[in-house]
């Protein structure tokens, strides 16, 4: 907890933005502004119409937690969903497809649930009818029980890595021809991270974390490599991963806290950017990890090298980093995950920034800005690529508390907006950062995985009691429209 709180903290504006003359049209007319989702975290529907169960189903069952049986309803809702997109005037919707739903098994020899595949292709058709472009991720988490029942998933990429190939063709056949952006996982580092944490809590050891991060890889390349050879060609779209990152910058100028750092970066980042646009791991993780282990065959390198067409990034906050280092052994669940590296949220006193529910995230619009010029450099300039901002948004400490007449009046998440914004468009016009996109996160209040919905994120309150799951905008989903609408060109 910080010492100061968070009303000492001045609230932002749209002001920053929409009273800058000199922002105004800035952003060109094809920047997609979307707001995004996850399949398991708003559909609902864990078993109708075939759809089978995913890994989170069944470890939410039995744990007893918050489940995704019903979310918040998206499955049955999705055309009320359509008409908010359309009411935020956003010209993109991040939405993730559910692998158990489109093949309740999943593997590349298990059937197709062709009810499944029609939930999405409706929802495709209906959105590119409202002119909202789809933009589409393959994997945002749930994976078919079933996978991890024959061969633990991603533990094993030999197998793995050809069902999850054969899920990524079926979409690519059934819906590519109307989908051009194509995402192929969501934050694999945060994805290995449940499972140290939770899913395999109690048997996770270095070989399985090398494993995880070579099938996501491999998984991601692969899919990559097919789509170019066998798709695109003639559907002509784009394909990228979507990673993410808290950013980490030294407390101090102390040698210790510089490259406590930047291996902090290495191991959320890194670890996964830097064999796409490198060809090589980070130092760091040849250091952490058994070196002869963690590197690929060179037929793999290949592949894994150069597979992105554009950077897909998450970002929330950013935090300092100490200089300390812990140990692994006693290390908790979530420091093997992210890194030893300690990092905090307050310097002598001061909090780095407003903090969210539970400190996800602070609200450090700074560190966006130094996130974007760091990318740019390592590995945006160096290939040409675009980067797409696939989430970004702010959990307020305690809405969740609120009644939805005062939940709606969300003036931290607009203050984090607004800030967050001003640094990405800054970043495009001063520091000549290729921005293609910014999706906010997220569309409505939804499942936050462990912390069930302990934590919102919306910029629609949902209320899950009443037995339609009403949806009410937020202030923040007409002060996005405000300002984009005086950010992008008109012409
Ligand atoms: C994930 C979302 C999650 C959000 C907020 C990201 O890590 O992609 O699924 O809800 O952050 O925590």
């Amino acid at each position: 907890m910080s010492s100061l709180p968070n009303d000492s903290i001045p609230l932002l504006t749209e002001d920053i933005i929409t009273g800058d003359p000199s922002l105004k049209g800035v952003l060109p007319r094809d920047f997609a502004y979307a707001a995004s989702t996850a399949s398991f975290q708003i559909e609902g529907g864990w078993d109708a119409d075939g759809k089978g169960p995913g890994i989170w189903d069944v470890y939410m069952h039995d744990n007893n937690l918050a489940n995704g049986d019903e979310a918040v309803s998206s499955y049955h809702l999705w055309r009320e969903d359509i008409k908010l997109l359309k009411l935020y005037g956003v010209n993109t919707y991040r939405f993730s497809i559910s692998w158990p739903r489109v093949k309740p098994l999943g593997g590349k020899d298990d059937p197709v649930n062709e009810k499944g595949i029609e939930y999405y292709s409706n929802l495709v058709d209906a959105l590119l009818a409202e002119g909202i472009t789809p933009f589409v991720t393959i994997f945002h988490w749930d994976t078919p029980y079933e996978l991890q029942k024959r061969y633990g998933e991603f533990e094993c990429p030999d197998q793995l890595v050809y069902d999850f190939v054969a899920y990524a063709r079926l979409l690519f056949e059934r819906l590519g021809d109307r989908v051009r952006n194509w995402i192929t996982i969501n934050e694999p580092v945060i994805y290995e991270m449940f499972h140290v944490m939770a899913i395999k809590a109690d048997r996770w050891t270095d070989d399985m974390a090398i494993a995880y991060t070579k099938s996501l890889l491999l998984a991601h390349a692969r899919t990559v490599d097919l789509y170019r050879r066998e798709f695109q060609p003639t559907q002509g779209g784009q394909i990228g991963i979507t990673l993410n990152i808290d950013f980490v910058v030294p407390i101090d100028d102390s040698p210790a806290a510089i490259e406590a750092a930047q291996d902090a970066i290495d191991h959320m980042l890194g670890q996964f950017a830097d064999p796409i646009y490198h060809g090589h791991f980070p130092e760091s993780m040849y250091k952490r990890f058994d070196r002869t282990k963690l590197d690929f065959a060179p037929e793999e390198w290949a592949v894994v090298k150069g597979s992105n067409d554009f950077f897909g990034l998450n970002h929330y906050s950013t935090f300092y980093a100490t200089g300390e280092v812990g140990s692994l052994e006693g290390a908790s669940a979530r420091d093997r995950a992210l890194g030893l590296q300690v990092r905090v949220a307050e310097k002598d006193g001061v909090p780095i920034g407003r903090r969210g529910e539970r400190g996800h995230p602070y609200d450090v619009s700074w560190g966006f800005r130094l996130l974007l010029q760091y990318l740019d450099k390592r590995y945006l300039k160096p290939s040409g690529h675009q980067l797409y901002v696939t989430e970004n948004g702010y959990a307020i400490e305690g809405e969740t508390k609120l009644a939805t007449e005062d939940a709606v009046q969300d003036k931290a998440r607009q203050s984090y907006y607004a800030g967050y914004i001003r640094e990405a468009v800054l970043a495009r016009t001063e520091d000549g950062i290729d921005i293609a996109g910014y999706m906010a996160w997220s569309l409505m209040d939804n499942l936050e995985w462990l912390q069930g919905y302990n934590s919102r994120f919306g910029i629609t309150c949902v209320d899950r009691s009443s037995p339609d799951f009403t949806r009410t905008p937020k202030e923040s989903a007409f002060m996005l429209k405000r300002v984009f609408n005086y950010l992008i060109a008109k012409e």
